[in-house]
């Protein structure tokens, strides 16, 4: 019989150190235990939750659900060829840790993603992305048991809807309890360095998929709080991205606003726009305020309650919409 339990604090479980209680708890480390955890949620007639990493969650004081903390783990090579692996992974699994471990194999393809906290479960959900790529790069397909059909499915890539920090199952909440994934690494490295800090890297000969996955961490461990040390949830909103004739307007008004050009429209750095609006280094109620090197990572060291999160997550967008008139949006999810 698989363990519940109830009224389990979720404290240590959410990277921004929300005090957090669930009404019932249980940590799944096998699939098969998984009927009797959503028998038990039936016949009372609650929500399940999936909690992975808890990297990119904002926690209600009480969570009335049963939680499931997904602790499955395994990683195995299942396919090669020449060129390529296809590696099988649990989504307990910690990422930074597959990243750190696929490259000592001599596989190339994550050494960019270096240093993102959470889980690989937890990774296609925003679809996870930095210096210049994203989870959906290289990923094969996800093994997820369907809550609604009540079934386990296996989505490929495409079924998985990926856009900039969004996928299915960040839009269907809750529908999925991703148990595994394939991704698809190379034996033959190539990088990828056109995101600004890491060009420097262009001119060195014999560059290793090592060598970007250092420079990665070195730079997140510059500008991002380690969340053990100061809880966070890394970027709180997303880079909004608008038309040409609002960006215009923008680069009338603040000619050194930073830019990328994506598509047929520009994404606007909200780190920047954050900054510009003098919100870096300043705190509200709880102590919760804006990281002092990164304006887009809202910081909680005094491990304050939801609502003071809320409410100086409130005042940013309320700054930035009257200096900017843009709407920013939020990155993590509300458990409410
Ligand atoms: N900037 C400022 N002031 C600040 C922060 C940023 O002027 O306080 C400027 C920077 O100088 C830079 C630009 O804004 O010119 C962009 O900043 P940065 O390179 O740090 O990247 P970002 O757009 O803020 C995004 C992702 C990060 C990812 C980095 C690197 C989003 C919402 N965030 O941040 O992802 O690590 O690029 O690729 O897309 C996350 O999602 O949790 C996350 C950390």
């Amino acid at each position: 019989m698989v363990d519940i339990k109830q009224n389990v604090s979720l404290q240590p479980f959410n990277s921004l150190a929300i005090p957090s209680v669930a009404a019932h708890f249980v940590e799944l480390a096998q699939e098969q235990e998984l009927p009797d955890i959503i028998a038990y949620s039936r016949a009372r007639q609650l929500g399940l939750r999936v909690l992975g990493g808890g990297s990119n969650l904002v926690l209600a004081d009480r969570v009335e659900a049963c939680v499931v903390r997904n602790v499955l783990l395994g990683r195995a090579l299942v396919d090669e060829d020449l060129d390529t692996v296809i590696l099988e992974v649990a989504a307990g699994e910690n990422w930074h840790e597959l990243v750190a471990w696929s490259i000592a194999q001599g596989w190339s393809g994550l050494e960019n993603l270096a240093l993102i906290p959470g889980t690989v479960g937890a990774a296609p959900v925003q679809n996870i992305g930095a210096y210049g790529v994203e989870i959906a790069d290289a990923l094969v397909s996800v093994r997820a048991f369907d809550l609604q059909r009540e079934d386990m499915r296996t989505l490929s890539n495409g079924q998985c809807l990926f856009e900039y920090r969004n996928s299915l199952f960040k839009s269907a909440e809750n529908r999925y309890l991703i148990c595994s994934m394939r991704l698809k690494l190379h034996k033959t490295f190539s990088p990828m360095l056109d995101y600004g800090p890491l060009q420097a890297l262009k001119s060195k000969i014999g560059l290793r998929a090592e060598d970007v996955f250092d420079q990665v961490v070195a730079i997140r461990q510059a500008k991002l709080p380690d969340p053990k040390r100061i809880p966070n949830a890394g970027s709180f909103f997303k880079n909004p991205v608008v038309t040409g004739a609002v960006f215009q307007r923008l680069q009338r008004q603040f000619p050194d606003l930073v830019f990328f050009v994506v598509g047929s429209g520009y994404k606007l750095a909200a780190g920047w726009l954050i900054d510009k609006a003098d919100l870096r280094g300043q705190f509200g109620a709880g102590g919760v305020g804006c990281y002092s090197e990164q304006a887009l990572v809202l910081i909680n060291p005094e491990r304050a309650s939801s609502s003071d999160v809320i409410a100086w997550s409130d005042r940013v967008q309320q700054r930035v919409e009257q200096l900017f008139g843009l709407a920013l949006e939020v990155e993590p999810r509300f458990w409410t």
